[in-house]
């Protein structure tokens, strides 16, 4: 197998519930290099749930499968198992949420080492697609070293690295200090990417080869675009990308699946005159028609009354 190497700098992490097709897609055409699914149970995977199949990239270049379990040979099944849907598979060491936490999987694993091993050489040895893994720092403590040791010695492909313990969660400051360039493999930065420059310094200071942006393009979903443009899109672009997103939820999972844009709306709008009102009345809209004509209502009186088809020229709300 050649030697995998993340497909660009800059992509859009994984993230439950938000990350699917209709996002990722998004994200996509704005300029993320590369996706992830949102974690997927290796349990779910071998029960064959319906969920699972909505869930798998499909049709789409560069975009990982995000598993997550604690069973060495349940998680190299599913790996082998939905391969085909993945340019490559990524494993979950890092989510803290105590759901999972508590079946021994996701961060679960820093504390477990000997486990962690054991299931990156299962995959391997199952997939013949690219083996990733995301991590946190450690459990409690930073212990990157220790763990990036036993998965390099595992043979993994890839390591994504969010630069907080478990044990934070979301609070603090993520580090992006790490001199990740230390292990001879490819590595991912995230945490606390919100703008361009936070991009570019995250990069630098970590020495990864690639970043990953989460809340950052929950936030601002063209903050991918203006990484590779270095300037916000037009007005007129940020309409149709929303126009775009709500049509595509709709094509993909039906027109019960409307109220899945409510927490996009904050991202389109933010900083728009008259957002904050906007918002409010968005989320009590119910149906894609609805939806649409209240978008385009919205954007095109902004054009209207501003005259300057910028993002930066807008005024705040
Ligand atoms: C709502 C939400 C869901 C997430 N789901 C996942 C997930 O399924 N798998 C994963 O590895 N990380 C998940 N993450 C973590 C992100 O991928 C990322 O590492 C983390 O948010 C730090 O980046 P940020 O500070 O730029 O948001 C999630 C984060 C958020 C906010």
């Amino acid at each position: 197998m050649e030697r995998f190497s993340y497909p660009g700098i800059v992509g859009l992490a994984p993230m439950a519930g938000i990350s699917n097709k209709a996002f990722r897609t998004v994200c996509r055409l704005w300029g993320a290099q590369f996706s992830f699914s949102e974690m997927i149970s290796a349990e779910s995977v071998l029960l064959d749930l319906d969920v699972v199949d909505e869930m798998l990239p499909f049709e789409e270049e560069n975009s990982a499968v995000q598993l997550y379990g604690s069973d060495p040979k349940k998680l190299a099944l599913a790996a082998k198992k939905v391969q085909h849907r993945a340019s490559w598979i990524d494993l979950n060491a890092a989510c803290p949420v105590k759901k999972v936490i508590k079946k021994n999987a996701g961060a679960a694993l820093l504390k477990d080492l000997e486990r962690l091993r054991d299931i990156v050489v299962a995959m391997k040895n199952a997939c013949e697609k690219p083996i990733t893994v995301k991590i946190r720092i450690g459990f409690e403590k930073n212990e990157l070293e220790k763990i990036m040791d036993v998965l390099v010695s595992a043979g993994v492909d890839g390591v994504e690295v969010h630069g907080r313990t478990a044990v934070q969660m979301y609070s603090g400051k993520a580090q992006w200090n790490l001199n990740l360039e230390r292990w001879n493999v490819p590595t991912a930065i995230s945490g606390d990417l919100y703008t361009v420059e936070d991009i570019r310094r995250a990069l630098e200071i970590s020495k990864a080869s690639a970043a990953l942006v989460a809340r950052g393009a929950l936030r601002k979903p063209w903050i991918f675009h203006e990484f590779f443009h270095t300037k916000a899109p037009t007005v007129e672009q940020i309409r149709d990308m929303f126009l775009f997103h709500a049509r595509l939820l709709k094509e993909r999972e039906g027109e019960k699946s409307f109220y899945k844009l409510r927490q996009f709306v904050a991202g389109y709008t933010h900083g728009f005159f008259g957002g904050r009102e906007f918002r409010e009345r968005f989320m009590k809209l119910e149906g894609f028609d609805a939806i649409e004509s209240a978008i385009r209502e919205f954007f095109n009186r902004f054009l209207m009354s501003v005259g300057e088809n910028t993002v930066r020229d807008r005024t705040n709300a």
